[in-house]
């Protein structure tokens, strides 16, 4: 009864599933549909702190739901909700989110800043890895551009908390942005979010 409720709103929102049952007997549009709450419809979140997720790449969606899961990346939300996630099932739910649209998000940019991030952004060699607009090539490397500017802007501040625990994956980012001001990572992040 409930899977067929779940079902019936899934054809409701368009989404035209073929009957892609895991091992698991789970779906992996299903299993997404939980994160839609927060994350919007497909991932393309609607909220400041809220990041985007549908149409990243599926090696960091992966890498990203085993490190909150497993203590590797400090998180206020995640960590208690990927617990309940076993590898097949992060593995079904990233497949699904990274082949959505990815949608940029719809929010205001002050050139000023705009201008000066894009500056560190080349001069602190951030383009090496995240490419020259923040669309990284490598599949681990999560889209910068048209993320929303505050998660960005946590996120670089969570980078520069000694205290806090990040991956293994993040941690040349700590080393590059010590020294950085609050303004720098504002203005980094609003470049990153005035690509589209
Ligand atoms: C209650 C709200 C909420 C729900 C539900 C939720 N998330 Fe999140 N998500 C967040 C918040 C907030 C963050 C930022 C990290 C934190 O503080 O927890 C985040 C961060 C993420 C990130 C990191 C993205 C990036 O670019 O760094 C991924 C990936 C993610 N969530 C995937 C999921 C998936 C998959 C689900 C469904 C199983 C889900 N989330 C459900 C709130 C939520
Ligand atoms: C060696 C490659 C590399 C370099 C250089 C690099 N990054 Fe990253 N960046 C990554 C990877 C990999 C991640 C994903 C980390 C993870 O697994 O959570 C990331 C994540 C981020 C995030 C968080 C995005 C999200 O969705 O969670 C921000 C913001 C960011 N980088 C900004 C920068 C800035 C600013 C610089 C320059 C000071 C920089 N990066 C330099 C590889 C790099």
């Amino acid at each position: 009864m409930k899977k067929k409720k779940m079902h019936a709103m899934i054809m409701v929102s368009g989404l035209l599933l073929g009957t892609q049952a895991l091992a698991t007997g789970e779906d992996p549009a299903m299993l997404a549909h939980t994160c839609a709450g927060c994350h919007g419809t497909l991932g393309a979140s609607a909220g400041d702190s809220m990041p985007i997720i549908g149409g990243q790449p599926k090696a960091f969606l992966v890498q990203t739901m085993k490190n909150y899961r497993d203590g590797k990346r400090h998180s206020t939300i995640m960590k208690r909700l990927a617990k309940g996630y076993d590898d097949a099932q992060i593995d079904a739910m990233a497949d699904f989110t990274s082949k959505q649209p990815w949608v940029s998000a719809d929010q205001k940019t002050d050139a000023k800043h705009v201008e000066h991030g894009k500056i560190l952004h080349t001069s602190k060699g951030c383009a090496g890895c995240h490419g020259a607009t923040g669309v990284a090539p490598a599949p681990n490397t999560p889209r910068l551009a048209g993320q929303y500017s505050e998660y960005l802007y946590l996120q670089m501040k969570d980078y520069l908390n000694d205290k806090l625990t990040i991956p293994s994956s993040a941690s040349v980012m700590r080393g590059m942005l010590k020294g950085a001001s609050d303004d720098d990572i504002r203005a980094l992040a609003e470049f990153y979010a005035s690509n589209k």
